[in-house]
């Protein structure tokens, strides 16, 4: 029998319960994941599927959310890095926050520069990890142990519960030669697995992983996609910005048919929000459920609108501003605060109440 596959005995030692408890999860349970196999020693089961439904029956389930939107701009670091922080900080959960995008926005607003350049240096950043496996004949250096930035975030010098896989510029140069890695003559090697390979020995850590994506639905961006439960949309509400959305739900629904598993969209956040006339009409559109080709006849419905719309502040605009007081979250969002806040406290629940 291969490790990926348990029976009930070893269902019940995963769990911690009696072999009787597990046989009554089946009966009393329809979501209780199906067998795969009958064998003569008895059925057998899917490790993932069974220990994602065992730590979701436990509520103890870690809640993997990317952060994608194709274009670049519409606020998508921000929105998830304040996320990530105001989960670990304000609701004292444990997140670990991973930055996909060679931009590395999400990686420096969390770490200080010099920090990066010596955790770069040292390959200690997710390039690092898709270097190791394009180059399957150099020993590999990426150790994600060590890869891990912890009690990050400039909030309180450091938020306690917030750690930061960070991002390199040289993902750039790799990220195209991800999807050959399974021609580089080991069968084994998925490229859409290799996020999920790495995270395995920490991910039952962590209460919420945030994932930071690039601007584009690429190999790397799915790999994001492969271990995560749900994904939101942040997107300033005009025209260009909301173009892709369609194209991102689409594409997402088919990555989950691939897969095997739902990732379903938590909402679309509207970011960057002005108040003129164009901001008004998208909004609108995105709360009645009816942006461009959602809202026509035979289209996907459309993800709903969070509640909480993020205004264009200059708290946030100016960023690193020497003037600004970024130790304290008032100091850094600015009058973009409550409605971030709020955001957080709508995803959370969505997370505890759909278990995603
Ligand atoms: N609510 C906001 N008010 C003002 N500026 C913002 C706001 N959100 C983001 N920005 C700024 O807009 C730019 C792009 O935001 P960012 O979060 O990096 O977007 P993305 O990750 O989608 O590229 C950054 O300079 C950022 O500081
Ligand atoms: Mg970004």
């Amino acid at each position: 029998m291969t490790t990926d596959l348990l029976g009930i005995a070893e269902i019940a030692e995963m769990a911690g319960v009696t072999k009787q408890a597990v046989s009554n999860w089946r009966v009393r349970y329809d979501n209780f994941p199906r067998p795969i196999q009958n064998l003569q020693s008895g059925p057998v089961w899917d490790r993932e599927k069974v220990s994602d439904w065992v730590k979701g029956f436990k509520g103890e389930e870690t809640h993997v959310l990317s952060f994608i939107n194709l274009k670049g701009g519409v606020g998508k670091t921000t929105t998830a890095v304040a996320v990530a922080e105001m989960l670990a900080q304000d609701a004292r959960k444990h997140v670990l926050l991973i930055d996909l995008d060679p931009q590395t926005n999400a990686t420096v607003t969390l770490i200080s520069e010099e920090k990066w350049a010596e955790m770069d240096r040292e390959g200690r950043t997710i390039a690092q990890l898709f270097e190791d496996r394009i180059n399957p004949h150099i020993a590999p250096k990426f150790d994600i142990e060590t890869a891990i930035a912890r009690r990050v975030s400039t909030v309180n010098d450091g938020i306690s519960r917030l750690d930061l896989l960070p991002s390199s510029i040289r993902l750039i140069d790799l990220q195209d030669r991800i999807p050959m890695i399974a021609m580089a003559g080991n069968f084994t090697a998925n490229p859409l697995e290799i996020l999920r390979g790495a995270l395995q020995p920490v991910i039952d850590r962590y209460d919420y992983i945030i994932i930071d994506c690039p601007p584009s639905l690429g190999t790397v961006t799915k790999n994001g996609l492969r271990i995560s439960t749900g994904y939101v949309i942040p997107t300033i509400p005009d025209i260009v910005s909301t173009w892709g959305i369609y194209q991102i739900v689409e594409n997402v629904e088919r990555f989950a048919q691939d897969i095997g598993r739902a990732i379903p969209a938590l909402g679309i956040v509207a970011t960057k929000v002005q108040s003129n006339n164009l901001h008004d009409r998208v909004i609108a559109d995105l709360k009645a459920r009816r942006l461009g080709r959602f809202g026509e006849a035979g289209g996907m419905p459309q993800p709903p609108l969070f509640e909480n719309t993020i205004p264009q502040t200059v708290a946030v605009a100016r960023g690193a501003d020497v003037d600004a007081d970024i130790r304290t979250f008032k100091g850094k969002y600015g009058t973009a605060y409550d409605s971030l806040n709020g955001l957080t406290n709508e995803i959370k629940r969505l997370c505890e109440k759909k278990k995603l």
